[in-house]
């Protein structure tokens, strides 16, 4: 049954084990009847305000397609095209887009500006990306591992590779622990988990019987892995000076058909939430390479093309996932 009409959608912390799977049996029926021409709208009539602080691709068009095939109306408001934060507080604009619209995504940097909005305006908000989350991409990646894998979610060895303190670290992390997977991060010791998110993490991994472990020893933390994660050094945001150092730290973290090999697993599934770095086909790839030598930062162009790569079935996979948690929000879609 669904219970999230009428609630926030700010981190998967908040969500139980049967409303993480209930919107991944929802995206998947969405998906089956968008494709077979017969998706249902149960939104139409509704306006949705995207308010994104940073830009997007996926996200972005993610909520504007999805609400369009459920027959609502979007309001894009982007890094400059509002008064939020600036000549206006997120308490007061909160309060100016509830009286206007029936649900709010909200992309930015802090957690506390999603939880503000959600506080203020009286109707849903959804979390499209905070510094701290990314509760979306989590549930794009779990159903592409629904579809790809043949064992369920709470049997996946789950292996994200890189910084423990990052927004998809931590959304993955979050709902790796309430589906009951074996979760270890493996990166830099200076870039493990920490603070109250991982604590709370950690007492939800008692409940469902996850694990969550790291480590730096890249050998036996990717052993026996099902999905290699992994994600930018440098996020949106960060100053570009910061690509040095994380170079220097994080090399012997980038993904590589050896690494690949290290799980003992041909059928280990790669995934990323991009956009990614696997060439110099990006300013910054092409950067990257001229200063470092690193053709592909996080992620090399052989691994990222290879048969084992889900990144593209993840990235579309936003769409349906995204369109679920809105039709959630507002109704019982029938799933049979
Ligand atoms: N993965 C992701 O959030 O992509 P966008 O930044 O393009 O939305």
């Amino acid at each position: 049954a669904n219970t999230m009409k009428g609630h926030n959608f700010l981190t998967l912390l908040d969500l139980s084990p049967e409303e993480i799977t209930y919107l991944l049996a929802l995206a998947a029926k969405l998906k089956a009847d968008k494709k077979a021409g017969c998706e249902v709208p149960l939104m139409t009539g509704k306006n949705i305000a995207l308010v994104f602080e940073k830009d997007s691709t996926r996200t972005r068009c993610a909520f504007e397609v999805g609400a369009a095939d459920q027959g609502a109306h979007t309001t894009y408001l982007g890094p400059t095209g509002s008064q939020m934060n600036k000549k206006e507080s997120i308490k007061d604009t909160a309060r100016v887009l509830g009286a206007m619209f029936d649900g709010i995504e909200f992309r930015g940097f802090a957690q506390e500006s999603v939880e503000l909005l959600a506080d203020y305006s009286g109707v849903p908000v959804w979390n499209g990306l905070t510094d701290a989350d990314h509760p979306t991409q989590t549930l794009a990646n779990f159903l592409t591992l629904a579809e790809q894998l043949d064992k369920p979610l709470s049997e996946v060895t789950f292996v994200y590779v890189g910084s423990g303190q990052c927004n998809m670290c931590n959304a993955l992390m979050a709902g790796a622990v309430k589906l009951g997977m074996n979760f270890r991060l493996v990166g830099p010791a200076e870039y493990f988990p920490e603070g109250s998110f991982v604590e709370a993490c950690k007492a939800v991994a008692k409940e469902t019987g996850a694990t969550v472990t790291w480590t730096d020893d890249v050998a036996a933390g990717v052993k026996d892995a099902d999905v290699i994660y992994t994600g930018v050094w440098v996020t949106m945001g960060d100053p570009y000076e910061l690509w040095g150092e994380r170079i220097a730290q994080f090399t012997p973290y980038r993904i590589t058909s050896d690494m690949m090999a290290m799980t003992g697993k041909a059928q280990t599934k790669f995934c990323h939430c991009l956009p990614a770095f696997h060439d110099t086909h990006t300013q910054v790839g092409k950067d990257i390479f001229e200063r470092f030598g690193l053709d592909g930062i996080e992620v090399t162009d052989d691994v990222f093309e290879s048969e084992q790569s889900l990144a593209f079935e993840e990235a579309e996979n936003r769409l349906h996932t995204i369109k679920a948690v809105m039709v959630a929000t507002y109704g019982d879609y029938p799933l049979k």
